[in-house]
């Protein structure tokens, strides 16, 4: 099993290629499956559940087809593919493709849609918390289908097809909206969805929808309007700039001081992580190419965040925020609020030498004057990402054990973090 090896204690200085989202390519993947023309997909990040997510979809009867290079690209540079499902062969997506990544179960909708009919596994246990699916079933049914559960199985069916309703989320939920706008893109008649994910992934979803010749309005707002139609078809779509991966280097430059210009990160996704990177002390440039990032010298200041839905602060950063501000000159308090056991990373910074104490939902980090390098691993790709931070900063050698989380969401980390001058290696086998 591979490893990332860090010396900590260099500078980070230059340029870092921010890569395609990993949560906006996954939902617009799985639109595919609502037409049977090609969907074509720009920027899309080469990630393990990016390739998890072509063989779950090539069960179903997608085709998946990576286009050569064009001049110019380098490796750094996302892939373009071309989707497509003539026929869908399959309605059934089985247990050991839905356990390994919780995404997958939201074919749901669009096989739903399509079809009349799907069978999806419940995803199962994860390490940052429950998940339960309850929300996408209110939603499916809400829309007309019947839906029953049997074995680990969610059978849904609408043999006439799905009919346009309205849904009122509880709770703010990104996988649900996204599978209700699919679900109802092609439902008859018209949809709201209240309550519905601000998150830009959302919108970067829609968008695309639109291209392919749905009619949606309000993504990226608590409402969401769409007509149903008869039909889906071809369009290219360019995924959106990746603004968890772009916060998460925004952090490690913060950490370890330097100068970095995060190329393509897109102010307009980040404000609420570059307010707290300014409160924190670091300098934050949106610029035409990308963010500018740079802290020289002073201390790290504490700070006070929760996690909130989008435009509040991400939970998907909320690990890589504890392990900068473990080296804060005083205490922050960090509650998180979307997830209640995302707090893996906790005892790993320990053992880097932070000062943490955990009390139910909130996080109080009593900065320490420095990190010591040590053997770490983590259980989830944000919280192992937040152990490279931290072992960017330590004094000495940190090593990372179970680098495929790191490989699910961050696309060759090291060589990104090699080229801003840290020094830092993957260990293979
Ligand atoms: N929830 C329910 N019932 C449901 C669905 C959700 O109770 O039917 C709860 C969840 O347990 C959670 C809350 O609602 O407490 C919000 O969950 P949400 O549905 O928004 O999360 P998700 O769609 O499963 C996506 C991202 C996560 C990210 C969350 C929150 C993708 C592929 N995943 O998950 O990303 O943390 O939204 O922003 O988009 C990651 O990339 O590391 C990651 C975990």
């Amino acid at each position: 099993m591979d490893r990332i090896r860090i010396v900590g204690g260099n500078r980070l200085t230059g340029t870092i290629p921010i890569s395609g989202a990993k949560n906006a390519a996954l939902p617009l993947m799985i639109a595919s499956l609502l037409t049977r023309e090609t969907l074509t997909l720009d920027n899309v990040p080469r990630l393990a559940d990016v390739a998890m997510l072509k063989r779950i979809l090539g069960n179903h009867g997608v085709d998946c087809m990576v286009l050569g290079k064009r001049a110019g690209q380098n490796g750094m540079h996302g892939e373009s593919i071309e989707l497509r499902a003539g026929d869908i062969v399959d309605t059934l997506a089985p247990y050991d493709l839905v356990s390994r990544m919780r995404a997958s179960f939201w074919v749901i909708g669009p096989l739903l849609a399509r079809m009349g009919e799907a069978k999806v596994s419940l995803p199962g246990g994860c390490a940052i918390g429950t998940r339960p699916v309850d929300f996408f079933i209110d939603a499916l049914k809400a829309l007309g289908a019947d839906i029953d559960i049997e074995a680990g199985y969610v059978l849904a069916k609408a043999p006439k097809g799905l009919r346009g309703a309205r849904i009122v989320f509880p709770k703010v939920t990104v996988g649900a909206t996204h599978v209700a706008l699919m679900a109802a893109s092609l439902a008859k008649g018209e949809s709201v969805i209240e309550n519905a994910a601000c998150e830009p992934e959302i919108a970067d979803l829609a968008a695309c929808l639109n291209k392919m010749g749905a009619r949606i309005a309000g993504a990226g707002t608590s409402t969401i309007r769409i007509e149903g139609v008869d039909r889906l078809g071809a369009a290219r779509h360019s995924v959106m700039p990746d603004r968890i991966e772009a916060g998460t280097y925004a952090f490690a430059a913060a950490m370890t001081g330097g100068d970095v210009l995060l190329d393509a990160a897109t102010a307009a996704t980040m404000e609420t992580p570059i307010e707290v990177l300014r409160r924190i002390g670091a300098e934050v440039t949106p610029t035409n190419a990308g963010i500018r990032v740079t802290r020289n010298g002073g201390a790290i200041a504490p700070v006070d965040v929760t996690t909130e839905p989008f435009p509040g602060f991400a939970t998907d950063l909320q690990a890589q925020l504890m392990a900068l501000v473990s080296r804060a000159d005083g205490d922050s308090h960090i509650r998180e609020t979307i997830f209640e056991n995302r707090f893996m990373h906790v005892q790993e910074l320990a053992r880097l030498g932070a000062d943490i104490h955990l009390d139910g939902q909130v996080a109080t980090v009593r900065g320490v004057a420095k990190l010591k390098g040590a053997e770490v691993m983590a259980t989830d790709l944000r919280a192992s990402v937040s152990l490279v931070i931290a072992g960017l900063a330590a004094e000495g050698e940190t090593v990372v054990n179970r680098v495929y989380h790191l490989d699910r969401g961050f696309e060759r980390i090291e060589d990104k973090l090699g080229g801003l001058g840290a020094e830092i290696e993957r260990l293979t086998g």
